[in-house]
């Protein structure tokens, strides 16, 4: 199993704090935010991660993480030249991933639970973590039956069929890039990560783990004011970067 942190992106909402500093690299509590992601693929047993950044600050996230071995990890720069959406960390990470499984999780993504046991399970074709929140109109939401199994995903749906929404962080098989070459961008410009998940739900290939702990997209001012307090009093004792 291989990792990706998907760092680019414009971090509009965070401005004026992003115009010089990149959001990633913003703390939460006591640590920069990238390193949230990067303990949720370590404490997997990830040790060979890819980090994609934008091409501005790309140096000083070379400068924060290094090689990696001060992680006991590998780690390997790219970069995303634009925000063309998440989609395309799997054709950017094309020859990284090679012949392996791979999980992606964004920058700003932070986890209360322990994602190992999930990606550690991880057999073949591709794996979400959903989470129930209070306003799915927002997500990506996904539709399940009594058994769990994957019905559909609707990304910000008008008139939502579930409050379990796709978080963050991705786990496929080693057939994301090919799903990917099909992709064709969205309305909005990007290559859809939903649209890798209906890929794979195609397939019959999808299925989802419910995530029972908070989660949070540390993206705007509210949500990074909630990670600080999360990170405070619930992750920082269970840390192991
Ligand atoms: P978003 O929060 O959707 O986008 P953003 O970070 O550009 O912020 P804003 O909407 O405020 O302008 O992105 C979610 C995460 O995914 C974030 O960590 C950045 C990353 N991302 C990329 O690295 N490349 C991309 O093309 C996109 C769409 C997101």
């Amino acid at each position: 199993m291989k990792g990706i942190i998907l760092a680019g992106g414009s971090a509009t909402r965070l401005r004026p704090c992003t115009k010089v500093t990149n959001k990633h690299l913003l703390p939460v509590y006591n640590k920069p935010m990238i390193y949230y992601p990067l303990n949720t693929l370590l404490k997997a047993g990830i040790k060979d991660i890819l980090i994609i950044t934008a091409p501005q600050g790309a140096g000083q996230y070379l400068n924060l993480l290094g090689s990696g071995r001060e992680f006991g990890a590998r780690f390997t720069y790219e970069i995303q030249d634009h925000p063309n959406g998440i989609a395309e960390a799997f054709i950017i990470g094309e020859n990284f991933i090679d012949d392996d499984s791979v999980t992606l999780i964004l920058g700003d993504n932070i986890y209360e639970d322990d994602l190992s046991g999930a990606i550690s399970s991880f057999v073949r074709g591709g794996r979400v973590f959903a989470k129930i929140v209070s306003d799915p109109e927002r997500f990506g939401i996904v539709e399940m039956d009594a058994q769990g199994k994957v019905l559909s995903i609707e990304e910000k749906p008008e008139h939502p069929k579930s409050n379990y929404c796709v978080t963050g962080c991705y786990i496929y098989d080693r057939y994301v890039t090919e799903a990917v070459k099909h992709l064709r961008p969205s309305g909005r410009g990007e290559l859809e990560i939903v649209d890798v998940h209906n890929w794979y739900l195609e397939r019959g290939e999808l299925d989802v783990c419910v995530i029972q702990g908070e989660w949070i997209d540390a993206g705007t001012f509210d949500s990074l004011y909630r990670a600080q307090i999360l990170a405070k009093e619930k992750l920082q004792h269970r840390m192991i970067i």
